[in-house]
């Protein structure tokens, strides 16, 4: 029987008691995870920590700008802002496979993390900001054989050799009280209500290979659907919605014409904790309006469907 009050108390001290002087280094993903670690840490050590956001161009639309402002402007808490888009998709080129998608781009953030440590004079901590849902997912399935289901890039993702020692303060959390400590620590509601946002970003939202034109279409494509779901008044009633660009070309007409391009699917799920989630029914013509904007306004995409799969079977990602 313990409220977020105490819950702060407590972790402030703990993180006290693990760090002792030494310098903290903690990755923002742009998502409420990292962003309520970062703050929480930083009311236990202050200028011990720095806060590196890595803008491996795998954002949303947007994204990267509220994360900056969130830290630099409402709070005023030191960040770096590596632009390491270059980087990780070169790095991502040719590489199709789920987890071996996962598997670079974990290694990456690595990378550039002990790079950024290096130039604060050595850093001996890194900060993440994973929950226990995260754990269970990557340990083994909840209930079935031990197998990897995905290695969620924060915990199963991350290389065997890591220079760094992890701070993970809200690994015992759900998101729901993830939410609820972020609003404790005054994380504006705007920030705190958003959808979750996978660590490897718009590259699991790539099934196939990932190359920049493909994440700028689909951040196209994802930014007018979530834009219709925010005027419907929806957003808040869903867990998480997203696009999906499939490696998949279909025949269309548009005017007098021929067309061949790229399958969109559109996500939508509801959920408590992201264990288990249950498609989200749109009210009528919602799903026809923002199909018909995406194929008008999104060059590349000719067909969009909407994906009723529950999870389990499936996964709230496609990859
Ligand atoms: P799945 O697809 O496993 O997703 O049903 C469950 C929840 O986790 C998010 N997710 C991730 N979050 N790093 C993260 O920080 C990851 O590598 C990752 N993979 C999936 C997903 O968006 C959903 O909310």
């Amino acid at each position: 029987d313990w409220t977020m009050a105490e819950f702060r108390e407590t972790k402030i001290a703990e993180i006290r008691a693990q760090v002792g002087d030494k310098r903290v280094i903690c990755g923002l993903s742009g998502g409420v995870d990292s962003a309520v670690a970062a703050v929480l840490i930083h009311e236990a050590i202050g200028e011990q920590l720095t806060c590196v956001f890595v803008d491996h161009g795998l954002m949303r639309s947007g994204e990267a700008e509220q994360v900056v402002s969130l830290f630099r402007g409402h709070y005023n808490i030191p960040l770096v802002h590596v632009n390491a888009e270059t980087l990780f998709l070169s790095g991502l080129a040719g590489i199709t496979d789920p987890e071996a998608k996962r598997k670079f781009i974990g290694k990456t953030f690595i990378e550039v993390f002990e790079s950024e440590a290096n130039k604060v004079g050595g850093a001996e901590f890194l900060a993440q900001g994973t929950l226990y849902p995260d754990v269970i997912e990557s340990v083994s399935f909840t209930g079935g054989p031990s197998v990897t289901i995905k290695s969620h890039h924060n915990v199963g993702g991350l290389p065997e050799r890591m220079n760094m020692k992890l701070v993970e303060p809200l690994r015992e959390l759900f998101k729901d009280e993830v939410r609820e400590l972020g609003r404790e620590l005054g994380l504006p509601d705007i920030f705190v209500g958003r959808h979750p946002f996978p660590g490897p970003g718009l590259a699991i939202r790539i099934p196939g290979e990932v190359t920049r034109e493909r994440c700028d279409i689909l951040r196209k494509a994802d930014a007018i659907y979530l834009e219709e779901i925010r005027n419907a008044g929806l957003y808040d009633a869903i867990w998480q919605a997203f696009a999906v660009l499939l490696p998949v070309r279909s025949v269309g007409v548009m005017g007098d014409g021929r067309t061949y391009d790229s399958v969109l699917a559109l996500r939508a799920v509801t959920s408590t904790d992201g264990m288990t989630a249950q498609a989200f029914e749109f009210p009528g013509g919602f799903l026809p309006r923002v199909a018909t904007r995406i194929i008008n306004e999104v060059k590349g995409i000719n067909r969009v469907t909407y994906d009723y799969t529950s999870k389990p079977p499936g996964t709230i990602e496609w990859e």
